[in-house]
């Protein structure tokens, strides 16, 4: 069992699609165990991307990742982190394959609807970014 951060983007919450995001999750099979909506301010939206502080698009995405709300969640499942990077397929909607979340949803390579974690290690720092233990339950 393995565990995963989606992020729910700005370009998704104002144009009132979150719903078909997360049917799409579920019916995948993935599982959220913790879910709550926010708005990032600066800091926290920089510090969540603090990995690509240095490249070129970085202020333009913590712009569009502060504009509005966004949703958190957990995603559990065998192998979450990968299935979950499969359902939502390449980062760039215009190279993502037909069916997958950034081609459905996406607009551009940064209004791309949806984040989800790369790895087991960069999963873990993200779930702690938002959620304590506690807010995680058990299904
Ligand atoms: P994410 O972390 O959001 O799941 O996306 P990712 O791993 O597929 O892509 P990454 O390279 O980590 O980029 C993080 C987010 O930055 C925006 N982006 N803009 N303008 C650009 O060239 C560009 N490239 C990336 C996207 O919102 C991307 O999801
Ligand atoms: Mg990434």
């Amino acid at each position: 069992m393995e565990r995963t951060l989606a992020i729910i983007k700005p370009d998704i919450v104002a144009t009132n699609r979150v719903g078909a995001i997360l049917e799409r999750i579920e019916e995948s099979g993935l599982r959220p165990v913790a879910m709550r909506m926010l708005k990032l301010d600066r800091r926290q939206a920089e510090g969540f991307y603090d990995v690509h502080r240095e490249q070129p698009f970085f202020r333009s995405l913590v712009e569009f990742m502060t504009s509005g709300p966004v949703v958190v969640s957990v995603l559990e499942g065998d192998d979450a982190i990968a299935r979950y990077r499969k359902l939502m397929g390449a980062t760039d909607p215009e190279k993502a394959d037909p069916g997958t979340l950034h081609k459905l949803f996406g607009t551009n390579v940064e209004r791309n609807a949806i984040h989800g974690s790369d790895a087991p290690e960069t999963a873990r720092r993200e779930i702690a970014y938002f959620f304590g233990e506690l807010d995680l339950v058990q299904r």
